[in-house]
Protein backbone atom coordinates (compact mmCIF):
# COMPACT_ATOMS: atom_id res chain seq x y z
CA UNK A 1 0.00 0.00 0.00
CA UNK A 2 1.33 3.21 -0.77
CA UNK A 3 0.67 6.38 1.04
CA UNK A 4 2.05 9.66 0.04
CA UNK A 5 5.09 8.32 -1.80
CA UNK A 6 5.86 5.88 0.78
CA UNK A 7 4.70 2.02 1.58
CA UNK A 8 4.07 0.37 4.36
CA UNK A 9 6.75 -2.25 5.40
CA UNK A 10 5.41 -5.00 6.65
CA UNK A 11 8.76 -6.62 6.24
CA UNK A 12 10.25 -4.59 9.40
CA UNK A 13 9.09 -3.82 12.79
CA UNK A 14 7.41 -0.72 13.67
CA UNK A 15 7.25 1.40 16.92
CA UNK A 16 3.40 1.58 16.07
CA UNK A 17 2.41 -1.66 15.24
CA UNK A 18 4.17 -3.44 18.09
CA UNK A 19 3.33 -0.63 20.54
CA UNK A 20 -0.61 -1.85 18.98
CA UNK A 21 0.07 -5.56 19.36
CA UNK A 22 1.14 -4.60 23.00
CA UNK A 23 -2.32 -3.24 23.42
CA UNK A 24 -4.06 -5.59 22.06
CA UNK A 25 -4.97 -4.26 18.31
CA UNK A 26 -4.78 -5.27 15.25
CA UNK A 27 -2.83 -3.07 12.52
CA UNK A 28 -0.08 -5.42 13.29
CA UNK A 29 1.98 -7.81 10.83
CA UNK A 30 4.02 -11.17 12.31
CA UNK A 31 7.05 -8.87 12.34
CA UNK A 32 5.92 -6.77 15.04
CA UNK A 33 3.90 -9.21 16.79
CA UNK A 34 7.40 -11.22 16.80
CA UNK A 35 8.82 -8.20 18.91
CA UNK A 36 5.87 -7.72 21.10
CA UNK A 37 6.01 -11.64 22.12
CA UNK A 38 9.47 -10.98 23.56
CA UNK A 39 7.42 -8.78 26.07
CA UNK A 40 4.66 -11.26 26.23
CA UNK A 41 6.81 -14.31 26.90
CA UNK A 42 10.11 -13.23 28.61
CA UNK A 43 9.40 -10.25 29.90
CA UNK A 44 6.09 -11.34 32.30
CA UNK A 45 4.28 -8.14 33.26
CA UNK A 46 5.59 -5.53 31.02
CA UNK A 47 2.77 -4.95 28.85
CA UNK A 48 1.43 -2.97 32.04
CA UNK A 49 3.84 -0.21 30.52
CA UNK A 50 1.53 0.50 27.79
CA UNK A 51 -1.65 0.35 29.24
CA UNK A 52 -0.35 2.38 32.23
CA UNK A 53 0.64 5.40 29.54
CA UNK A 54 -2.44 5.55 27.65
CA UNK A 55 -4.54 5.74 31.76
CA UNK A 56 -2.30 8.21 32.55
CA UNK A 57 -2.61 9.93 28.70
CA UNK A 58 -6.96 9.97 28.89
CA UNK A 59 -6.67 11.38 32.52
CA UNK A 60 -4.53 14.20 31.15
CA UNK A 61 -6.49 14.85 28.47
CA UNK A 62 -9.73 14.75 30.34
CA UNK A 63 -8.18 17.07 32.71
CA UNK A 64 -6.84 20.22 30.70
CA UNK A 65 -10.70 19.65 28.74
CA UNK A 66 -12.41 20.23 32.13
CA UNK A 67 -10.35 22.13 34.44
CA UNK A 68 -8.42 24.54 31.38
CA UNK A 69 -10.14 26.10 28.83
CA UNK A 70 -7.56 25.01 26.16
CA UNK A 71 -9.90 23.29 23.19
CA UNK A 72 -6.79 22.10 21.09
CA UNK A 73 -4.55 19.49 20.99
CA UNK A 74 -1.32 18.56 18.83
CA UNK A 75 -0.52 14.70 19.83
CA UNK A 76 3.07 13.62 18.71
CA UNK A 77 3.66 10.56 17.69
CA UNK A 78 0.31 9.71 18.16
CA UNK A 79 0.54 5.88 17.22
CA UNK A 80 -2.57 4.24 15.67
CA UNK A 81 -5.69 4.84 16.46
CA UNK A 82 -7.01 2.81 19.64
CA UNK A 83 -9.51 2.77 22.35
CA UNK A 84 -10.60 6.63 23.77
CA UNK A 85 -8.12 8.59 21.06
CA UNK A 86 -7.45 11.99 22.46
CA UNK A 87 -10.05 13.34 20.17
CA UNK A 88 -12.34 10.88 21.62
CA UNK A 89 -11.83 11.89 25.39
CA UNK A 90 -11.40 15.53 24.43
CA UNK A 91 -14.44 15.44 22.28
CA UNK A 92 -16.67 14.10 25.14
CA UNK A 93 -15.96 16.50 27.45
CA UNK A 94 -16.00 19.17 24.81
CA UNK A 95 -16.65 18.91 21.56
CA UNK A 96 -15.78 21.87 19.55
CA UNK A 97 -12.13 20.45 20.39
CA UNK A 98 -9.37 20.59 17.45
CA UNK A 99 -6.89 18.02 17.60
CA UNK A 100 -3.61 17.16 15.46
CA UNK A 101 -2.50 13.83 15.27
CA UNK A 102 1.00 13.65 13.86
CA UNK A 103 3.09 10.63 13.09
CA UNK A 104 5.64 8.98 10.63
CA UNK A 105 4.83 5.68 10.39
CA UNK A 106 2.51 5.42 7.14
CA UNK A 107 -0.41 3.19 8.61
CA UNK A 108 -0.79 5.57 11.19
CA UNK A 109 -2.26 8.07 8.65
CA UNK A 110 -4.63 5.41 6.71
CA UNK A 111 -6.30 4.43 10.16
CA UNK A 112 -6.30 7.64 11.18
CA UNK A 113 -7.88 9.08 8.09
CA UNK A 114 -10.46 6.08 8.21
CA UNK A 115 -11.42 6.90 11.60
CA UNK A 116 -11.69 10.78 10.93
CA UNK A 117 -13.56 10.86 8.28
CA UNK A 118 -16.78 12.06 9.93
CA UNK A 119 -14.64 14.16 11.95
CA UNK A 120 -13.89 17.53 10.81
CA UNK A 121 -12.10 18.51 13.98
CA UNK A 122 -9.52 15.94 13.55
CA UNK A 123 -6.94 15.95 11.16
CA UNK A 124 -3.79 13.19 10.80
CA UNK A 125 -0.53 14.30 9.85
CA UNK A 126 2.11 12.37 8.68
CA UNK A 127 5.55 14.47 9.58
CA UNK A 128 8.49 13.69 12.07
CA UNK A 129 8.24 15.11 15.44
CA UNK A 130 12.57 15.74 15.01
CA UNK A 131 10.94 18.43 12.55
CA UNK A 132 8.55 20.46 14.57
CA UNK A 133 8.48 23.87 12.31
CA UNK A 134 7.26 21.16 9.31
CA UNK A 135 4.57 20.13 11.84
CA UNK A 136 4.22 23.39 13.24
CA UNK A 137 3.75 24.93 9.52
CA UNK A 138 1.86 21.99 7.94
CA UNK A 139 -1.04 23.73 6.44
CA UNK A 140 -3.73 20.90 8.45
CA UNK A 141 -1.73 22.48 11.23
CA UNK A 142 -2.40 25.98 10.32
CA UNK A 143 -5.95 25.20 9.33
CA UNK A 144 -6.93 23.67 13.01
CA UNK A 145 -4.92 25.13 15.12
CA UNK A 146 -5.22 28.79 16.22
CA UNK A 147 -1.33 29.48 17.74
CA UNK A 148 -3.04 32.89 19.50
CA UNK A 149 -4.43 30.37 22.11
CA UNK A 150 -3.50 27.78 24.35
CA UNK A 151 -2.72 24.53 23.25
CA UNK A 152 -2.33 21.46 24.78
CA UNK A 153 0.85 19.80 23.06
CA UNK A 154 0.75 16.18 23.72
CA UNK A 155 4.64 14.09 23.98
CA UNK A 156 2.72 10.56 25.13
CA UNK A 157 6.00 7.84 24.77
CA UNK A 158 7.61 9.65 22.01
CA UNK A 159 10.56 11.24 23.35
CA UNK A 160 12.28 8.16 24.52
CA UNK A 161 12.50 7.26 20.56
CA UNK A 162 14.45 11.04 20.02
CA UNK A 163 18.09 10.35 20.42
CA UNK A 164 20.31 12.96 22.48
CA UNK A 165 22.24 13.48 19.33
CA UNK A 166 18.32 14.82 17.59
CA UNK A 167 17.73 17.55 20.55
CA UNK A 168 14.74 16.43 22.55
CA UNK A 169 14.68 19.08 24.48
CA UNK A 170 15.20 21.63 21.74
CA UNK A 171 11.47 20.20 20.24
CA UNK A 172 10.14 20.66 23.58
CA UNK A 173 11.65 24.65 22.85
CA UNK A 174 10.65 25.02 19.26
CA UNK A 175 6.97 24.47 20.94
CA UNK A 176 6.96 26.36 24.23
CA UNK A 177 8.97 29.23 21.82
CA UNK A 178 5.74 29.02 19.19
CA UNK A 179 2.58 28.71 21.67
CA UNK A 180 0.99 31.58 24.15
CA UNK A 181 0.98 31.11 27.89
CA UNK A 182 -1.48 29.09 30.05
CA UNK A 183 -0.66 26.56 27.26
CA UNK A 184 -0.01 22.96 28.25
CA UNK A 185 2.60 19.85 28.06
CA UNK A 186 1.86 16.44 28.52
CA UNK A 187 5.06 14.40 28.56
CA UNK A 188 5.58 10.64 29.33
CA UNK A 189 8.85 8.80 28.73
CA UNK A 190 10.77 5.55 29.64
CA UNK A 191 12.92 5.48 32.48
CA UNK A 192 16.43 4.39 33.03
CA UNK A 193 16.20 1.95 35.46
CA UNK A 194 18.85 -0.11 37.02
CA UNK A 195 17.25 -3.73 37.23
CA UNK A 196 17.50 -7.04 34.64
CA UNK A 197 14.32 -7.34 33.32
CA UNK A 198 14.19 -3.46 32.07
CA UNK A 199 17.40 -3.27 31.02
CA UNK A 200 16.22 -6.47 29.19
CA UNK A 201 13.19 -4.28 27.53
CA UNK A 202 15.69 -1.62 26.70
CA UNK A 203 17.55 -3.65 25.20
CA UNK A 204 15.38 -5.80 22.59
CA UNK A 205 13.46 -2.13 21.75
CA UNK A 206 16.90 -0.39 20.95
CA UNK A 207 17.98 -3.75 19.24
CA UNK A 208 14.82 -3.56 17.02
CA UNK A 209 14.80 -0.08 16.20
CA UNK A 210 18.13 1.03 16.40
CA UNK A 211 17.33 3.81 18.08
CA UNK A 212 16.25 5.48 21.60
CA UNK A 213 17.12 6.39 24.51
CA UNK A 214 15.60 6.14 28.19
CA UNK A 215 16.25 8.44 30.38
CA UNK A 216 16.82 9.47 34.22
CA UNK A 217 14.06 11.63 36.40
CA UNK A 218 16.19 14.19 36.24
CA UNK A 219 16.93 14.05 32.12
CA UNK A 220 13.42 14.18 31.73
CA UNK A 221 12.26 17.05 34.06
CA UNK A 222 15.25 18.81 31.89
CA UNK A 223 13.37 17.98 28.40
CA UNK A 224 10.45 21.09 30.54
CA UNK A 225 13.19 23.76 31.26
CA UNK A 226 11.32 26.86 31.10
CA UNK A 227 7.93 25.42 32.14
CA UNK A 228 6.28 25.13 35.29
CA UNK A 229 5.43 21.50 36.24
CA UNK A 230 2.23 21.05 37.66
CA UNK A 231 1.62 18.54 40.83
CA UNK A 232 2.48 15.93 41.64
CA UNK A 233 5.65 16.37 39.46
CA UNK A 234 6.84 13.69 36.86
CA UNK A 235 6.29 10.52 38.85
CA UNK A 236 5.38 7.16 37.85
CA UNK A 237 2.40 6.99 35.09
CA UNK A 238 -0.18 5.02 37.52
CA UNK A 239 0.60 7.97 40.52
CA UNK A 240 0.17 10.55 37.85
CA UNK A 241 -3.53 12.23 39.26
CA UNK A 242 -5.17 8.82 39.44
CA UNK A 243 -8.72 8.41 39.72
CA UNK A 244 -11.35 6.18 40.56
CA UNK A 245 -13.21 6.13 37.99
CA UNK A 246 -13.77 3.00 35.34
CA UNK A 247 -11.40 3.57 32.47
CA UNK A 248 -10.82 0.76 29.89
CA UNK A 249 -6.66 1.10 30.51
CA UNK A 250 -6.87 0.70 34.34
CA UNK A 251 -7.91 -1.90 36.07
CA UNK A 252 -7.95 -1.73 39.83
CA UNK A 253 -6.29 2.21 40.03
CA UNK A 254 -3.25 3.11 41.80
CA UNK A 255 -3.93 1.82 45.37
CA UNK A 256 -2.13 -1.03 45.26
CA UNK A 257 2.09 -1.65 44.93
CA UNK A 258 3.13 -0.65 41.44
CA UNK A 259 4.89 -3.14 39.28
CA UNK A 260 8.55 -2.79 38.67
CA UNK A 261 6.80 -2.42 34.73
CA UNK A 262 4.20 0.23 35.63
CA UNK A 263 7.45 2.28 37.64
CA UNK A 264 9.11 2.11 33.90
CA UNK A 265 7.07 4.90 32.43
CA UNK A 266 7.00 8.49 34.15
CA UNK A 267 4.35 11.13 33.22
CA UNK A 268 4.31 14.80 34.10
CA UNK A 269 1.93 18.28 33.24
CA UNK A 270 3.99 21.69 32.51
CA UNK A 271 2.96 24.88 31.69
CA UNK A 272 3.90 27.49 29.95
CA UNK A 273 3.62 30.72 32.31
C1 LIG B 1 5.00 4.13 21.70
S1 LIG B 1 4.02 4.88 20.49
C2 LIG B 1 3.10 6.02 21.48
C3 LIG B 1 1.71 6.28 20.94
C4 LIG B 1 0.88 7.27 21.77
N1 LIG B 1 1.50 8.59 21.81
C5 LIG B 1 0.67 6.78 23.17
O1 LIG B 1 1.29 7.31 24.10
O2 LIG B 1 -0.11 5.86 23.37
C6 LIG B 1 5.19 5.97 19.69
C7 LIG B 1 4.66 6.54 18.38
O3 LIG B 1 5.59 7.54 17.93
C8 LIG B 1 5.77 7.39 16.55
N2 LIG B 1 7.09 7.96 16.22
C9 LIG B 1 8.32 7.49 16.56
N3 LIG B 1 9.28 8.31 16.09
C10 LIG B 1 8.63 9.32 15.46
C11 LIG B 1 9.09 10.48 14.75
N4 LIG B 1 10.39 10.76 14.65
N5 LIG B 1 8.17 11.31 14.22
C12 LIG B 1 6.83 11.02 14.32
N6 LIG B 1 6.35 9.95 14.97
C13 LIG B 1 7.24 9.11 15.52
C14 LIG B 1 5.66 5.92 16.27
O4 LIG B 1 5.31 5.66 14.92
C15 LIG B 1 4.56 5.52 17.25
O5 LIG B 1 3.31 5.61 16.65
Amino acid sequence: MTVEGSSIDSTRPSIARVYDYLLGGKDNYAVDRKVGDVFFRDLPGSVAIAFANRAALTRAVAQIVTTTGIRQFIDLGSGLPTADNVHQVAQRHAPESRIVYVDNDPQVLVHGCALLEQNDRTRVVRADVRDPEGVRTHPDTLELIDFDRPVAVVLSAILHHVNDEEDPAGIVRHWRDHVPSGSHFFVSHFRSGDNPETAEAERVLQQTFGRGRWRTDEEIASLLDGLEILDPGIVPAPLWRPDTAPNPWNAGGAERELSVWERLIVAGLARKT
